[in-house]
């Protein structure tokens, strides 16, 4: 059996606010088929409603205090880089231990997350970042990433409709006809499609942007108006097919070309990236100052930095007007079904990743390539390696 004799963890997340949990009762009884022990800690799937009683229905064990299971566990899943447990006045870095697996979003590249990973290291602890899964076919049942975007999408619509002061269908009234809602999605990767899928299916206009000609294609297909910003590919488009960081002299070409729209806009869902950097500022905050009050913009990208020079990250301001929202997490927002993807992605890396009730990696292998950070006591993930100067 897969997971025979294997020791699975799954630690509470202490993020302030992350009410995602990294196993479903049904992903823990999957694993227990397979031949593991499954220790949860007591209250961990509470934020995301799946009960202790649900976890041991499925076969999990459910353990009070988290000490206990990154001390017994080969492997701990879990969905945010470790932190500073105040419960136990010790940090999750300090808890893993040599030999032991760690999966779980680790972000290593991130300078704020430095430290850590040298902690990490330090311990002999065997991590695995979940940021890294390569966009490969094989590798689609473990994008984590992927699954959080198409929340993040989707949630950052129904937020930015919630503030809004007006409808977002056309609606026929007796005092006559409501024009439906004006919504500019900038960058349309998996985020900003599911901003454009939500948006029409809530009955919007929707204008969609992006510089690669596969994105707008993609965006036209869901419904939208495809706006070209005049960005040529070749400018546009670099390693692996993504987007690449574009010249101040295009990114200011690029504002000049959404400045209509921008005016036009009743909601502004930002979601441009460029992989492992930071993202373009696209809205300044003359465009901001030209929407109407009311309006209202959710920066998704917030996390790299976001795409509006008015965005606070981790608040909601009104600014000329605007409702700006900077929230962090979004995916967090929605934690029952963020959850059930992300715990399915864990799932299918682990069941890639073991065999015979231990885990193997083959180093020749993309996706180990790619994800692998922490291994003999050294960060061997290629872009912490870079961003830490190693
Ligand atoms: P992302 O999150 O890195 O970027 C989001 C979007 O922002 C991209 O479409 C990008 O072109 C756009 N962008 C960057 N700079 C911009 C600018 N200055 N102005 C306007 N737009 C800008 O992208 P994500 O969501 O990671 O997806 C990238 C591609 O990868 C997509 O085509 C997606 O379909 C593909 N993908 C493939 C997967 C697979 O094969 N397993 C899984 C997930 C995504």
């Amino acid at each position: 059996m897969k997971f025979q004799g294997m020791t699975i963890g799954v630690p509470t997340e202490i993020m302030h606010g992350e009410r995602r949990v990294s196993s479903t009762p049904d992903t823990v009884k999957k694993m227990v088929a397979e031949g593991a022990t499954v220790l949860i800690e007591k209250g961990a799937g509470e934020g995301a409603f799946f009960s202790d009683a649900a976890y041991v229905e499925a076969g999990g064990k459910i353990v009070e205090d988290v000490q206990e299971i990154f001390a017994k566990a080969d492997v701990i899943l879990k969905v945010k880089e470790p932190l500073f447990n105040e419960k136990v006045n010790k940090h999750e870095a300090e808890m893993v231990r040599d030999g032991q697996y760690l999966i779980t979003f680790l972000h290593p590249a991130a300078p704020v997350n430095h430290e850590m990973m040298k902690k990490l290291a330090a311990t002999g602890v065997i991590s695995i970042t979940l940021d890294g899964i390569p966009r490969i076919s094989r590798a689609q049942g473990m994008d984590a990433l992927t699954s959080m975007s198409t929340v993040a999408g989707y949630k950052g619509v129904l937020m930015a409709a919630n503030r809004l002061a007006k409808f977002m269908p056309m609606v026929g009234t007796a005092v006559g006809v409501i024009k439906p809602a004006n919504v500019l999605v900038i960058g349309t990767g998996v985020a900003g499609l599911q901003a454009v899928a939500t948006a029409k299916r809530l009955g919007a206009v929707v204008t969609a942007v992006d510089i690669r000609p596969d994105a707008r294609e993609q965006s036209t297909s869901l419904g939208a108006k495809s706006f070209d910003v005049g960005v040529p590919a070749d400018v546009a488009i670099g390693e692996g097919g993504y987007a690449q960081r574009l010249s101040d002299e295009w990114l200011n070409k690029e504002r000049e070309a959404l400045k209509p729209l921008v005016k036009d806009a009743d909601i502004i869902i930002l979601c441009a990236l460029i992989p492992g950097k930071l993202a373009p500022i696209l809205i300044t905050k003359e465009m901001v100052a030209s929407m109407a009050p009311g309006s209202s913009i959710v920066d998704i990208s917030i996390d790299q930095g976001g795409n509006c020079e008015l965005t606070d990250a981790g608040e909601v301001v009104v600014k000329h007007g605007v409702s700006i929202d900077g929230t962090k997490n979004i995916p967090g927002m929605m934690p029952t079904s963020s959850t059930w993807m992300f715990a399915n992605n864990v799932y299918q890396l682990l069941s890639f990743l073991a065999q015979d009730g231990k885990i193997v990696l083959d180093k020749s292998d993309p996706i180990i390539e790619s994800t692998l950070t922490t291994i003999d006591k050294q960060i061997v993930h290629r872009g912490a390696r870079e961003a830490m100067g190693l």
